[in-house]
């Protein structure tokens, strides 16, 4: 691996994206996820059917073992109990599709968030998992945006890419416990349920906690015992693909792994999850998250003008927005989070892109009693998914509404917080993108 700069291998890898949008889907498709494994593989939708696109470029060994071709043969499986009705081409010469029905339904992340995931579903959730693992289906990413629930009540799960087919046994255990002998799971129905108990109060959050602490103790005992080969396997990978020891590259990639372990050790993340927030994908080296940073940096580059403006970025986690933001030319960036750990993580991924002149602040906006003055003077504010965890929501506004230019995510639905920013001086109000959380980002200006 050459030295070349981190940004642009994401410039490189957009414009080949761009270019196969361009011949191959028509206007009215909209880019609506990226895996968080890697940024080869994107998702398109038009509203009725769905394109999953992945790009294996030459590499012939890809088209083996295929992640399309898996989901492919898993959805054909399920035919009888959902049709999606899939087909799978190869549409150019290094670029395969999986297209599909939309499924239409609200997403168990967005029932969760807006508190109306309630124990019924819970238990239709428990009962559909049974039927996958009745039929062998080993899900293998069960995170609370790839499970739906339907119009008329049932629930769905989709993006079958690391699901496998094995024997009931097996499957019940990757599904509910997320203990195989095959492969490394983070999803399953206990972290469901951890996320479902941690916005519950008194004694059944408290109980929940206990149980959690042994299985987690339990799981990661016993995924040891039965994966000790593909460890090693990981432990290499990172310290030999195609790099040389004294290169800056390696320089690169082994700050991002230590920010990248530092990130997935904090708290600043989802509680109890040993993952980090954000995933990133630098083709030979993949940083694993729960959300994939490329979906979110696609939805803002070129749409805000930061040239010689200075930006400040609250609730940082890792630093990666100010990041990006300062090699488009902002002046200067403010990044700051409460998190000790996320800010060390943070700091780490500046160096590895390069990128000088971020300024990382260790403060808490319910704890620290005069914030807004060390912070004041900013042209352009973020508070991405931030006001949701602070106490003081009142106050955390009103400084926000010191600024000209907001780019905002709350928790709730657009209407609302659009309401709630008129209230704070902002007048026009563009929706950059969707996520995959079902939460708009929005650009704010007075
Ligand atoms: C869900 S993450 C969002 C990260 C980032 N803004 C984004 O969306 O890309 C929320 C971040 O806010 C930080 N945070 C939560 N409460 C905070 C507080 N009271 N003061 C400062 N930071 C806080 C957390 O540590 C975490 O990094």
């Amino acid at each position: 691996m050459e030295n070349i700069s981190l940004f642009k291998i994401f410039d490189e890898r957009n414009q080949l994206w761009e270019d196969f949008r361009k011949r191959n889907l028509t206007q009215e498709f909209e880019l609506i996820s990226i895996s968080k494994f890697t940024s080869n593989r994107r998702v398109f939708t038009n509203g009725k059917r769905v394109f999953k696109v992945n790009y294996v470029g030459s590499n012939k060994n890809e088209y083996k073992k295929s992640k399309l071709i898996n989901e492919y043969e898993i959805l054909i499986r399920l035919n009888d109990k959902i049709n999606f009705n899939p087909l799978y081409k190869t549409v150019e010469p290094g670029w395969e599709v999986l297209e599909m029905k939309l499924l239409k339904g609200e997403t168990l992340f967005s029932l969760m968030q807006h508190n109306i995931l309630n124990k019924i579903s819970l238990f239709v959730l428990v009962k559909s998992l049974w039927m996958l693992s009745k039929r062998g289906i080993c899900h293998g990413d069960l995170s609370l945006e790839n499970i739906i629930l339907t119009e008329s009540k049932e629930i769905c799960f989709f993006d079958y890419e690391d699901s496998s087919h094995t024997g009931i046994i097996n499957a019940l255990f990757c599904n509910l416990f997320a203990i195989s002998p095959n492969k490394v799971h983070d999803f399953c129905l206990m972290t469901i349920l951890n996320a479902y108990f941690s916005e519950e109060s008194g004694f059944s959050r408290k109980l929940f906690r206990v149980v959690y602490w042994i299985y987690t103790k339990a799981r990661n005992l016993v995924n040891r015992i039965l994966i000790v080969k593909r460890i090693n396997i990981k432990i290499n990978n990172i310290s030999t693909i195609g790099m040389d020891n004294d290169s800056p590259s390696y320089e690169k990639i082994a700050k991002l792994t230590k920010a990248w372990e530092i990130a997935s050790d904090s708290d600043a993340n989802s509680p109890g999850e040993s993952i980090a927030y954000y995933a990133i994908d630098f083709n030979n080296q993949k940083f694993f998250g729960e959300r994939p940073w490329e979906l979110r940096w696609l939805a803002i580059k070129g749409k805000i003008k930061v040239e010689n403006k200075k930006f400040l970025e609250m609730g940082c986690n890792m630093g990666l927005l100010s990041i990006f933001l300062k090699n488009e030319g902002a002046i200067s960036c403010t990044a700051v989070d409460h998190d000790k750990k996320i800010l060390e993580s943070a700091k780490l991924i500046s160096e590895a892109f390069q990128v000088q002149d971020i300024t990382f602040l260790d403060i808490d906006f319910d704890v620290d009693p005069g914030w807004e003055l060390k912070i004041d003077g900013h042209d352009i504010v973020s508070c991405l998914s931030v006001i949701n965890w602070v106490k003081d929501k009142e106050r955390l506004l009103n400084f926000l509404g010191k600024h000209n230019e907001l780019l905002f995510e709350g928790h709730d639905s657009y209407e609302m917080e659009v309401v709630r920013l008129k209230k704070i001086g902002f007048k026009n109000f563009q929706i950059l993108m969707k996520s995959e959380r079902g939460r708009e980002l929005i650009w704010a200006t007075k």
